[in-house]
């Protein structure tokens, strides 16, 4: 399985407290299958103010640590992007890291907040769509609007946006709320990826093979692994490939 959006760096966000933290969490992802992850440590002005250095220097130093141990497991790094208009900034300056590069587009895990849909939202994702750059909207069965009003994510899949499932949702540990909506939006196929989003050992774990099991029970196992291993695994395959270490 492949884990595209999980805070696994150490000290840059919320997520790992430490190396010892961050190597912990990725043995617990590799002992449930998974092979791939990309580490996305938050952006979000002002509160995780990060960038393609600080992100660089926690990823090395997890890679030194990974090193040492047997674990089987192929790590790069992108982030998770919270939506602000300082996001074109970014963009035209090339600062933001991309999950990798899908339908002839650079993907870009965006984060709404979780109490709404800011006004402007769809402007935003127009532009980004013609920079050629494809959000990826994280864990849209958090956001509090959309689960009062599921139908408000149609302007986000008619535009063309990817939608990621947070594994932890569909398990119930964030509450009834995003279950709900995560159900929804599974039986209706909307869904391209589930992720992890794990940050720590004790609070969120990552549990993404427990998805998998719920995915299959609630729609079929083919949708499972399209959504496990083989979309993200399609979408992150340039980061991969050699060129890009
Ligand atoms: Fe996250």
């Amino acid at each position: 399985m492949i884990d595209l959006h999980c805070h696994i760096l150490p000290n840059i966000d919320d997520g790992a407290k430490s190396i010892d933290e961050a190597v912990g969490l990725v043995k617990l992802a590799v002992e449930q299958g998974v092979s791939r992850m990309v580490a996305t440590p938050h952006i979000h002005l002002g509160i995780f103010d990060n960038n393609q250095q600080s992100i660089n220097t926690a990823f090395d130093l997890l890679s030194e640590a990974l090193a040492l141990t047997d674990l089987n497991i192929e790590l790069r790094a992108a982030a998770e992007v919270r939506i602000s208009p300082e996001i074109m900034l970014f963009i035209e300056q090339q600062q933001l890291p991309f999950l990798g590069y899908y339908q002839q587009k650079n993907v870009l895990l965006l984060e709404l907040p979780s109490s709404h849909i800011p006004p402007g939202t769809d402007k935003l994702i127009n532009w980004l769509l013609a920079k050629d750059v494809l959000p990826m909207i994280a864990h849209p069965e958090r956001n509090r609007e959309l689960q009062t009003h599921p139908d408000r994510i149609k302007p986000f899949v008619q535009s063309g946006c990817l939608l990621q499932l947070t594994a932890a949702s569909l398990i119930g540990d964030m509450g009834p709320s995003p279950q709900q909506l995560s159900e929804y939006l599974l039986k209706k196929k909307l869904y391209s990826i589930v992720a992890s989003d794990c940050h720590s050992l004790n609070r969120r774990p990552p549990k993404i093979a427990l998805a998998y099991d719920a995915i299959s029970t609630l729609v079929d196992e083919d949708y499972a692994y399209l959504l496990t291993n083989a979309t993200p695994y399609s979408i992150s395959s340039s980061l991969f490939e050699p060129s890009s270490l």
